[in-house]
């Protein structure tokens, strides 16, 4: 019989939920006066990715070719009650969202703001409040005015900042004695890899790739850094984090070139962002990097003042999968659908889209991103996106998602032994959304299953799933029955 004293515990308070984005799940994507934004461009299918990841995207619809399942998404628009109301009855300590820049600034280079929209997240906020859910709001989430695409070139344009700044402004003051948790920008260091989402623009070409991605980090740290300011100015008692995407590298084998190879990437694409953010200072490992790129970063007097100043409360991550890799590899060596990339890790198990299974790694990322900043963390984002069977007569038995989940909880329950700080847990997707990277909906990681078709079919009915009878026992008991 195991002693109290060894039992792995999660502290009390813990901030138990599930996480949404706006694009993602409203739908009424021409409704309330809003305006387009990056996702209502993007068209779902095999070809999304590869447009996310590659040069040269128009930016233009083209209804004769593509569908756009953002437009319609789960009509969270028009049914948050319905969903608000399922995720009380599972118990939700919080509900993880984020507001359309769009339905507040349409176009976003406007000076007053769109009462419409600001309202809708009033009514938004007051009901989950009326549940005793407090909403986690990322105020940017992949969903960036496509005005300020077309026009400015996106965050590539120092006169972002002045909009982004203006936008925040607007509803930090809104909603300051209804939300008591931010984030500034989803997945900042994901840019890395897809700009088009959170930078707003398609790299001209390869070459300037590099070049232009690293301008645009530079005015969203700025705007960042204004936004946390902002912030602790006025909802003192808020706490505002950064959000990174983290998939801890690992050497493929014990070769130096390729242990050096991993820490190097991992320096780049987990750790760059978050020195900047948490610390208030670029990292000295970033130097030789830029020189050897010959990238050269335009900034005004007093950036890294403001980027000093500004420094977040709490870092928040997303964690999905690890990346095992090795300096030089063959195509055939290749982790097929692993989307931060590397080679194939013989010890893990992928997902029906590829991404490496691999619970320990989310361990392994607490304890060094605690490790190197001693703030808390709060995990935002995790889940496995899988095709569900509907069952005749309504059901939807997901044990392996209940497991994937319960050996993610497990390792977050051991972090916390280790001596990590640990906010809180947000599911991503608890109920079905359409897909980030590939437009569809059959990617599904609810705990809620929607009626709904990659083809746009479905009558939108939303159904609980057997996860969704897990999950609200986990939250019960406060992480000790899995
Ligand atoms: C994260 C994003 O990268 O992963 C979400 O912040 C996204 O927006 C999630 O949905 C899962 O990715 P996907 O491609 O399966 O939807």
């Amino acid at each position: 019989m195991m002693k109290d004293s060894q039992r792995l515990l999660f502290p009390e308070g813990f901030l138990w939920g599930g996480a949404t984005a706006a694009n993602q799940i409203e739908g009424g994507f021409n409704e309330g006066n809003k305006g387009l934004n990056i996702a209502d461009v993007l068209p779902g299918g095999k070809e999304r990715l590869n447009i996310l990841m590659s040069a040269g995207f128009n930016f233009e619809i083209d209804r004769d070719k593509y569908s756009y399942p953002n437009h319609e998404a789960i009509d969270f628009y028009h049914r948050y009650k319905e969903d608000i109301a399922l995720f009380a009855e599972m118990g939700f300590k919080v509900f993880r969202m984020s507001i359309a820049w769009t339905r507040i600034f349409p176009n976003g280079d406007e000076v007053e703001a769109n009462e419409e929209g600001l309202a809708f997240y009033d009514r938004v906020f007051d009901e989950l409040l009326r549940y005793g859910i407090e909403p986690v709001v990322t105020i940017s989430h992949y969903e960036m005015p496509l005005y300020l695409v077309k026009k400015f070139g996106g965050w590539r344009n120092r006169q972002v900042v002045g909009f982004f700044e203006r936008y925040a402004n607007v509803i930090l003051k809104r909603y300051s004695d209804k939300v008591k948790y931010w984030m500034t920008f989803n997945e900042i260091n994901g840019a890395l890899k897809m700009p088009i989402m959170s930078m707003g623009f398609s790299p001209l070409n390869e070459e300037s790739r590099y070049q232009e991605t690293f301008q645009a980090f530079h005015h969203q740290f700025v705007a960042s850094a204004i936004a946390v300011k902002a912030c602790k100015e006025i909802i003192p008692k808020a706490k505002i984090g950064c959000m990174i995407l983290f998939a801890p590298v690992y050497s493929y084998d014990c070769n130096p070139q390729n242990i050096l190879f991993a820490l190097k990437e991992e320096e780049l694409f987990n750790y760059f962002c978050a020195d900047v953010q948490v610390r208030g200072e670029y990292p000295a490992f970033l130097k030789r990097f830029l020189k050897e790129k010959n990238i050269e970063i335009k900034m005004q007097e007093g950036d890294l003042d403001i980027i000093k100043e500004g420094t977040v409360d709490y870092i928040g991550l997303s964690y999905y999968m690890s990346r095992t890799d090795k300096k030089e590899k063959s195509e055939g060596e290749k982790a097929q659908g692993n989307i931060v990339g590397g080679v194939k890790n013989p010890f893990l198990e992928a997902s029906d889209w590829g991404w490496e299974i691999d619970p320990v790694g989310l361990r392994i990322s607490l304890n060094k991103l605690y490790g190197r900043y001693q703030i808390p963390l709060f995990v935002v984002e995790n889940g496995l996106g899988a095709y569900d069977q509907l069952e005749s007569d309504g059901s939807v038995i997901d044990d392996y998602r209940i497991d994937y989940l319960r050996e993610h909880v497990k390792a977050m329950r051991e972090a916390i032994a280790d001596g990590v700080e640990l906010m809180g847990y947000t599911s991503w997707g608890c109920i079905d959304l359409v897909s980030m990277s590939t437009g569809e909906m059959s990617k599904r990681y609810g705990f809620i299953y929607v009626d709904k078709n990659d083809d746009g079919s479905g009558t939108l009915e939303r159904r609980r799933k057997r996860s969704f009878h897990w999950y609200k026992k986990v939250i019960e008991s406060n992480g000790e029955i899995l």
